[in-house]
């Protein structure tokens, strides 16, 4: 470990009020519900209403990650929001989460765009601003905030989701201390995935996406090794659990047989039945436990890696000292794997980051109302639209987007109330 660590002090995430079963999408879209819940790992999706956005989840995740951990606004230094799913062309979605938590004028505050893998690039920039004495004594915020759309009817409809998770990165982590020394990078021009300015909706090459990802896994870990001087730190039989970028949770399994294939040296195919068996219980101990959260609230494009990790928090009750991998993998593309070693205060502040309380408030909707509120959310913050009324949601309590006025984008309620 270098002399000045870093590492995550506090999360928490915030989601939709909304959501659907993948059971009733696959009985209207005339698709085996096993396809969704056994092929692609999925049993829920996260919708958004037309009032909630980026901003907004961001803005309450990155509230309940301050309260929860008794963390004074003041003590933030940096705040970069991670996201796929920005407001404005120019405008960060940082800033304004910036003034609805009351953040201090010198935080140094910016958006980080790059498909899924914004909030990582957040996460490493507060490392490196820790690391470079930049901090001085202060806290970074990290947001994570997207809404996945690809659009009725698509092949990416089942592998959507909207979420937020914020993490607050400092010089004692209470959670999870990141190793710099075992990071690793990975950059390559491919159109795998991609969301032109004047589309709501993601483009995807679905396939192709899948082998894109797999590939940058083993360029980012190669990377991490030549970093860290040798493979040994990283090896899979030290590592306590593996959290991946998960788009869908069968995409976690996918990564993970990549990653087994990748340290040994060797492409695994189905009759290498010792190989195979292998891959299966480490798959299944170190990866599968951790992908409840996932499962129920769908893709959250940057965030979703850190769900893992979330679902691993609360549940693992770890004694500290275990060391866990990250790997962060955005289309277009750029990856980021690393690890970290998880605190010895972490297992008893499991209850402060569990979202199981506002899951379980979650309502469930039709298919009807779903697609009225996906074909509602393409216009719901152009100028000339009619303003979304958080009532028609049966939303009474929390912060709201309620339109845009004069080309500004208009938020009611607050944070603190959000259920
Ligand atoms: C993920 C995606 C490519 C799947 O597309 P698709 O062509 O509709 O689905 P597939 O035919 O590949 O089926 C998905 C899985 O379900 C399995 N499956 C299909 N029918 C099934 C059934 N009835 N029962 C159980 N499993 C089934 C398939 O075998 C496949 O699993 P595998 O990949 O392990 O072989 C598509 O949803 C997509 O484009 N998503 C957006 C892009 C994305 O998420 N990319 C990820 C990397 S960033």
């Amino acid at each position: 470990m270098s002399a000045r660590v870093s590492g995550i002090d506090a999360m928490a995430f915030h989601g939709t009020q909304y959501y659907l079963e993948m059971a009733d999408l696959a009985a209207a879209r005339g698709v085996d519900p096993d396809k969704y819940i056994l092929g692609l790992g999925q049993r829920q999706m996260a919708v958004a209403t037309p009032c909630e956005d980026t901003v907004t989840m961001a803005t309450v995740a990155a509230h309940r990650a301050l309260e929860r951990f008794d963390i004074d606004p003041g003590e933030i230094g940096t705040l970069i929001v991670g996201t796929e799913t920005g407001v404005d062309h120019s405008k960060p979605v940082a800033v304004y989460v910036h003034d609805m938590l009351g953040l201090a004028p010198n935080c140094r505050t910016f958006e980080t765009k790059h498909a899924c893998y914004g909030a990582m690039a957040g996460l490493t920039s507060a490392m490196d601003w820790i690391s470079a004495g930049r901090a001085r004594g202060r806290k970074a915020l990290i947001v994570a905030s997207d809404i996945a759309r690809y659009g009725l009817n698509t092949a990416g409809e089942p592998t959507q989701g909207a979420g937020a998770v914020a993490m607050v990165v400092s010089e004692k982590p209470r959670l999870l201390e990141l190793d710099p020394t075992s990071f690793g990078d990975y950059t390559r021009q491919v159109m795998d995935f991609w969301r032109p300015l004047y589309s709501k909706y993601a483009f995807a090459d679905g396939h192709y996406s899948i082998d894109c990802y797999l590939d940058a896994f083993s360029g980012a870990w190669r990377d991490a090794c030549e970093n860290a001087g040798s493979w040994d730190p990283l090896r899979l039989d030290r590592l306590a659990a593996c959290f991946y970028h998960v788009p869908f949770t069968k995409m976690a399994r996918k990564a993970h047989h990549r990653h087994c294939e990748t340290e040994w040296g060797k492409k695994v195919e189905r009759e290498d039945t010792e190989q195979v068996a292998a891959i299966r219980e480490s798959y299944d101990q170190q990866v599968a436990p951790w992908l409840e959260l996932n499962s129920v609230v769908g893709n959250i494009y940057t965030g979703s890696l850190f769900l893992a990790l979330m679902d691993y928090l609360r549940k693992a009750q770890p004694a500290g000292g275990e060391r866990v991998s990250v790997f962060s993998y955005g289309s277009g593309c750029g990856a980021a794997f690393g690890t970290g070693v998880v605190t010895p205060e972490a297992a008893g502040l499991a209850e402060r980051l569990d979202p199981a309380t506002h899951l379980e408030q979650r309502r469930k909707l039709d298919m009807d109302r779903y697609e009225e509120l996906i074909r509602l959310s393409e216009t719901a913050d152009h100028n000339e639209a009619p303003y979304p009324d958080p009532a028609d949601w049966q939303l009474d309590r929390g912060l709201y987007f309620v339109g845009t006025r004069d080309h500004v984008r208009q938020y009611a309620g607050s944070a603190a109330d959000t259920p």
